[in-house]
């Protein structure tokens, strides 16, 4: 069974606090997503390892450390995705990005993939799908799916707030996929949002409500 890990830097509980709040607009609401986005890819990127490499200061030769194993390639689940995005790339600004569009057919509730674009070496890559609400747990293990059809092996998922209920059906279909999360909320409720949660994430980053 894969990992879930809920980061609990202070930084990161204060900045969801604040987003949580209901009078927080748009443009505070995108800057902290973004924030906690790079805040958290911190926290992710903590194990990756090193190797040594050797270079030349202006003092002369040395070895040094550098990171390496497979590149990061950041997937930003549409929409809401996109708002965590720049504040990956802020931490891993060598990233590739590859995204994914789809929608679940309202009568069949199968998953149809209309955009997929992706780095042509994507296989060889290690994947951070990224979105801010892990709800029912369906986009996350969509994406999942979309990514492993083309050879991915290593993927991981980073989401602001979590629901036990998406933990689980994520921790189901994908048992080798570590979730990474900012909270762990208390549940999903009839309507589909997560409680106490944050609202609709994406009419929220984009001020669409
Ligand atoms: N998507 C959202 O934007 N909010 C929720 O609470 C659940 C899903």
């Amino acid at each position: 069974m894969g990992k879930f890990v809920v980061l609990d830097h202070p930084l990161i509980q204060h900045k969801l606090t604040i987003i949580r709040r209901k009078d927080t607009g748009s443009n505070e609401f995108r800057r902290i997503v973004g924030e906690i986005g790079g805040l958290m890819t911190y926290e992710i990127t903590r194990d990756l390892p090193l190797e040594d490499v050797e270079i030349e200061t202006p003092m002369g030769k040395t070895v040094q450390k550098e990171i390496a194993g497979k590149k990061l390639t950041i997937v930003p689940i549409l929409r809401a995705g996109m708002g965590m995005l720049n504040g990956v790339l802020e931490m891993v600004p060598s990233a590739k990005i590859a995204v994914i569009g789809m929608y679940r057919d309202e009568k069949t509730l199968k998953p149809h993939e209309y955009f997929f674009k992706a780095p042509k070496d994507i296989a060889e890559r290690e994947c951070l799908v990224v979105d801010p609400m892990l709800a029912t747990g369906g986009s996350a293990n969509d994406a999942i799916a979309a990514l492993k059809k083309r050879g991915v092996k290593e993927i991981k998922l980073a989401v602001l707030v979590a629901a036990p209920e998406g933990i689980k059906a994520v921790q189901k279909e994908n048992p080798d996929v570590d979730i990474y999360a900012a909270a762990e909320d208390e549940k999903l409720m009839d309507n589909g949002y997560i409680f106490p949660g944050l609202g609709d994430a994406g009419d929220r980053l984009f001020g669409t409500k």
